[in-house]
């Protein structure tokens, strides 16, 4: 079980604070075995909103460092960090305030300008992004393998690129929002390029012995957007510049997409990637109890699966999902035994009490 990204919108210039060290701390205490942090930003203009993450400046990697030491010290759990630049979707408000909508004209911080392959905004209300030149990508390739190597001196054990979502990466990959005409527009392996020169120049200075993923959305679910079918040429390709997994998501990437929604409603795709490209995958989307989990992992559709809401919900959500299953062979943190303890004995009181009465009521 894996501590999906989730953004937490509470940095300040980009600093992860308290809140973080408490907020990823206890997830980690929580029995998930990777906890990853939200996307985290390779320069100011390439966050979502003002208070997003950020490893662009030496003291973001100190303030990491400060987390991933926790984590590592109290708990066994490892530690990833999603990488990525917003592109079209940057200089937006908090995730509880308009999602996506540009920074209203009070706010403290000014709307700042944004980039992307094309002059595609992200809706009628978002900035029209820059159409990038060569000497933008440069600057955005140095900013991801200067945010790389810091993340490397701050401990994390895992790298996960960010190519998901309609952020800047994403926006190239997806046809509806990439509409260049140079080497880097057309087809699709065109339209990856960018992306695999920035997972490279990452691989390169990301130590060699630590694994990389790649979050994609792998159905755009939209009109002329990207199918399952591409997904599976967007994984072949990252696979075969040297990533370890593809992080299964989807959409988000055009305000037309109309998903699908269900019960693991992305997992069908992780595991066409998994059996058909032969890459381990990570599901996630909608899998919220403890047989998902199980069923997908037995049944070979991904190799991990990637938890968001419920976290929010419930920290411990793995320590709870194995006492509800009666599975005990599970770290808790030594602190917490009694609790352990305690919560087992009750389940398997209930458990006991609801077989007597199906069998009192015949
Ligand atoms: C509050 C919140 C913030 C999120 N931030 C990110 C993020 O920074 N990077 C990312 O790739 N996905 C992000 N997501 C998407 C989740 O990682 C996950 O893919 C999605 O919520 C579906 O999983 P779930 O059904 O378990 O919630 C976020 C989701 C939520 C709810």
């Amino acid at each position: 079980v894996v501590v999906s990204p989730m953004a937490q919108y509470s940095c300040r210039g980009g600093t992860p604070d308290d809140y973080y060290l408490v907020h990823l701390g206890s997830r980690a205490h929580g029995g998930a075995g990777l906890v990853c942090t939200e996307m985290v930003c390779v320069a100011a203009d390439a966050r979502i909103s003002p208070g997003c993450a950020g490893m662009y400046a030496p003291e973001h990697r100190d303030a990491w460092r400060r987390i991933v030491d926790y984590v590592h010290r109290n708990t066994s759990a490892k530690v990833a960090i999603q990488l990525g630049h917003a592109g079209p979707k940057g200089s937006t408000q908090l995730g509880w305030e308009a999602i996506d909508e540009p920074l209203p004209e009070a706010a403290s911080e000014r709307n700042w300008p944004v980039i992307a392959p094309s002059p595609v905004p992200y809706g009628p209300r978002n900035q029209v992004p820059r159409e990038m030149t060569r000497a933008d990508m440069d600057r955005v390739l140095r900013e991801f393998m200067q945010a790389a190597r810091w993340a490397a001196e701050a401990g994390f054990d895992w790298l996960e690129l960010h190519c998901a979502h309609g952020y800047l990466l994403s926006a190239f990959i997806c046809p509806l929002t990439n509409r260049r005409e140079d080497e880097y527009g057309g087809s699709l392996a065109n339209r990856c390029g960018f992306p695999l020169e920035v997972f490279r120049a990452i691989r390169g200075v990301w130590p060699a012995e630590k694994p990389m993923s790649v979050r994609i959305s792998a159905h755009d679910w939209a009109p002329g957007g990207n199918t399952p079918d591409d997904a599976i040429v967007i994984a072949r390709l990252f696979k075969d510049a040297g990533a370890d997994l593809i992080d299964v998501s989807s959409g988000q990437t055009t305000r037309d997409a109309k998903p699908v929604y269900g019960r693991m409603y992305q997992t069908p795709f992780a595991d066409r990637i998994r059996n058909e490209v032969g890459i381990a995958t990570m599901a996630v989307g909608a899998i919220f109890e403890p047989d998902h989990v199980n069923s997908i992992l037995m049944a070979g559709r991904a190799d991990l699966c990637a938890i968001a809401r419920p976290h929010l919900a419930d920290p411990y959500w793995t320590l709870h999902a194995a006492a509800q299953l009666g599975y005990r062979d599970v770290d808790w943190p030594v602190q917490y035994l009694s609790g352990k303890e305690q919560l087992e004995r009750n389940l398997a009181r209930a458990a006991q009490l609801t077989a007597e009465q199906l069998e009192a009521n015949g």
